[in-house]
């Protein structure tokens, strides 16, 4: 190759690889880079905007999510494209699988449950861990304890989403995976993501946003967690109680991406898995279970509530 042609190429790659990103990282800081309590600006807030409307959509019967026709929530992203849908609400939550070429990304949104009996349940005092699945999550390390009932909940929608996944991304060339959920879909999406990263190429971005997730598994998780997804948001609603369950005390540890909505038009992005020294972040806004309230969990977030009767 002459001289000329080796310049122009250089040049063409240092702007490709150096001021796109630039710009891109401006605009959205990956999560793991937040250092320290740190306020969001408006256009992040804005910004989130289709993700809550994609978890919310997760709570709508399959009948009018295929077709991307469940009212509000749907018509808030226009030209998602769903390819699988399933579950039935019940033993298995709702979810659906996508193409989104507005990002050229495939997503993949899990619904929640009724708030009410969820804590009930995830303050239990004997809450049972178990390692992950060696076949779905090969080479996982034994000291890894995830909640017993939410692995054993993504392990049986695990092969068909990942089948799915698979031939959207080869069908479209998609370069990102966007996990999304609320709830009990949010710790279904917190798995999905290190499911996904175990077992798609590394060059595909896994990319996960959720809210008012519990806590999935131990310090050992989150750790593993950490280190392989980079970009993961977990929102938090002024005072939920979810995201405070199940207790530290039983074993438990969130993972890094913290952002608390204080007030409408106020979040932050807070440092570290389980913030317990800044007063804007979740742990000393809800210290315990009766400082909370359990219809912060639905919403609003930035205007956007999430649930069963929100799917209109
Ligand atoms: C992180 O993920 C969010 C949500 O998918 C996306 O909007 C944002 O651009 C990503 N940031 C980076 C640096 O990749
Ligand atoms: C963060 O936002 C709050 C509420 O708008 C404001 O009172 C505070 O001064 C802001 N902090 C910084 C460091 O900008
Ligand atoms: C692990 O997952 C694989 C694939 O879905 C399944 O065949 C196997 O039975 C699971 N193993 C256990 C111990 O649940």
């Amino acid at each position: 190759m002459g001289i000329w042609t080796q310049a122009i190429l250089l040049s063409t790659l240092s702007f490709g690889a150096l001021a796109a990103p630039f710009i891109e990282t401006l605009a959205h800081l990956p999560r793991a880079q937040v250092s320290t309590v740190t306020n969001m600006t408006a256009t992040q807030l804005s910004d989130l905007a289709p993700y809550t409307e994609f978890a919310r959509a997760a709570y709508c019967s399959p009948s009018i999510v295929q077709g991307w026709a469940c009212g509000e929530a749907c018509q808030a992203v226009p030209g998602f494209q769903v390819s699988l849908t399933g579950g039935d609400g019940n033993d298995i939550q709702y979810y659906y699988v996508g193409y989104w070429p507005d990002q050229n990304a495939v997503v993949v949104a899990h619904q929640g449950t009724d708030p009410t009996q969820f804590v009930s349940d995830l303050t239990d005092a004997t809450i049972p861990m178990e390692n992950l699945n060696s076949t779905l999550f090969p080479g996982v390390d034994s000291s890894v304890m995830v909640h017993s009932g939410f692995a054993n909940e993504h392990a049986q929608t695990a092969p068909a989403i990942l089948a799915e996944v698979k031939s959207l991304i080869s069908a479209n060339n998609a370069e990102t995976v966007i996990l999304i959920g609320h709830s009990l879909g949010g710790a279904l999406s917190e798995l999905e993501c290190m499911f996904m990263a175990l077992n798609l190429p590394s060059s595909i971005a896994i990319q996960g946003v959720t809210y008012g997730t519990p806590r999935v598994g131990n310090p050992a998780w989150a750790s593993l967690f950490d280190s392989k997804i980079g970009n993961f948001s977990r929102i938090n609603n002024e005072k939920d109680i979810v995201p405070i369950v199940p207790g530290r005390f039983l074993g438990f540890s969130h993972v890094q991406g913290e952002v608390h909505i204080v007030a409408p038009d106020y979040a932050v992005e807070c440092p570290g898995d389980d913030d317990a020294t800044d007063s804007q972040c979740t742990i000393m806004t809800v210290p315990n279970i009766a400082d909370g309230d359990i219809l912060n969990h639905l919403g609003p977030y930035q205007g956007i509530y999430i649930g069963s009767i929100y799917c209109t």
